[in-house]
């Protein structure tokens, strides 16, 4: 590529101080997000439409995200790299770990292990690229207050990482509200690409949206922001070569009378913008799970089991299979 690399939003032909201002003000901070970004969002910055265009075209030509030849995809495709859930099945059965550049969707029960899973892989993500990580640190958005740093440190140990130096390459966040989890995404461009961050995790995706909008007449509105919501997911996965996993609790559905009932929040609009979808649950009483990959943009349906114990998310040994 002989195009011109710009560092700072700033250097972007036609941002000046204060257009680079107002960008920032609508959450772009950096140029992977512009490149990203759609030209009505900028002209929500009082941008015109021509230079909103070609602010974004030169943010693609920066980041080599325009257009590509379909033999330059299979090259892109080679750049998605997998991130290890801590057992080998459960990767098998995601075809190698969770794919970057797109969006891992767990939902099940309480206490069926989304949590720990995500916390697992924000230790995961931190081994080189030859241990099955990714290299970087995780962005956790957290919206019930379930992230635990003790959890995070007994699973660095027992990894043989030093829990501290694990610890420093977690990016937590709070939402309090889905308009501030909106928010906080929206505005994580920067923290990414300043933290290394390989994993964004927003646990859970659908509880304050579940919480707020009730009642039929705000289905709609809810649906959009969900959709945008994830919309912005994916672009930040796409401009950093990251993985985005997101949490979602389930309901029964009275409608269903054959066959299982449960399905998870969120609609269509979820299960669309999900790329893979994996839905646990408990084994018993005890520490197995089973994950069942529900949907996969090329992977078939298939069923594993792995356990939560002490360590973190690990394999059922072999003759407890049997
Ligand atoms: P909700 O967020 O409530 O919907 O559930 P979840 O799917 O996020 O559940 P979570 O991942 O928090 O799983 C909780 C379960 O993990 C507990 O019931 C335990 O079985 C297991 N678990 C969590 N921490 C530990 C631990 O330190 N040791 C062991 N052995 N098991 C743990
Ligand atoms: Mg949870």
């Amino acid at each position: 590529m002989t195009e011109k690399k710009y560092l700072r939003i700033e250097d972007l032909p036609g941002v000046g101080p204060s257009i680079a201002n107002r960008l920032r003000e609508l959450g772009f901070h950096t140029v992977e997000s512009l490149a990203m970004a759609t030209v009505r969002e900028l002209t929500q910055a009082g941008i015109g439409e021509k230079k909103a265009f070609q602010i974004i075209n030169a943010a693609r030509a920066s980041s080599s995200l325009s257009f590509i030849r379909a033999d330059e995809l299979i090259v892109k495709r080679q750049n998605i790299l997998k991130l290890t859930t801590g057992s080998r099945k459960l990767d098998a059965l995601l075809g190698g770990g969770i794919e970057t550049q797109s969006i891992t969707e767990f939902y099940g029960e309480y206490g069926s292990g989304k949590s720990q899973i995500a916390h697992q892989l924000c230790v995961n993500v931190q081994l080189p690229v030859e241990e099955g990580g990714l290299d970087g640190g995780a962005l956790y958005i957290d919206t019930e207050n379930t992230f635990r740093v003790e959890r995070i440190s007994q699973m660095a140990r027992h990894m043989g990482l030093d829990p501290e130096d694990v610890l420093k390459h977690i990016i937590l966040a709070e939402a309090y509200t889905s308009d501030h989890q909106i928010f906080l995404l929206e505005n994580a461009d920067e923290v990414i690409k300043e933290n290394n961050i390989r994993l964004i995790v927003i646990d859970s995706l659908t509880s304050h949206f579940r919480s707020e909008y009730i009642g039929r007449e705000s289905l709609a509105e809810r649906q959009q922001k969900l959709n945008q919501h994830m919309h912005k997911l994916i672009r930040l996965a796409r401009a950093f070569n990251a993985a985005a996993v997101v949490t979602n609790q389930v309901m029964s559905s009275p409608d269903v009378f054959f066959g299982d009932s449960i399905r998870p929040i969120g609609g269509h609009i979820v299960a669309h913008t999900s790329h893979t979808r994996i839905y646990l649950r408990k084994a018993g009483r005890g520490p197995v799970r089973i994950a069942r990959l529900v949907s996969s943009p090329y992977l078939p349906e298939g069923e594993c089991i792995f356990r939560i114990t002490e360590n973190g998310i690990e394999d059922v040994e072999e003759e407890k299979e049997r």
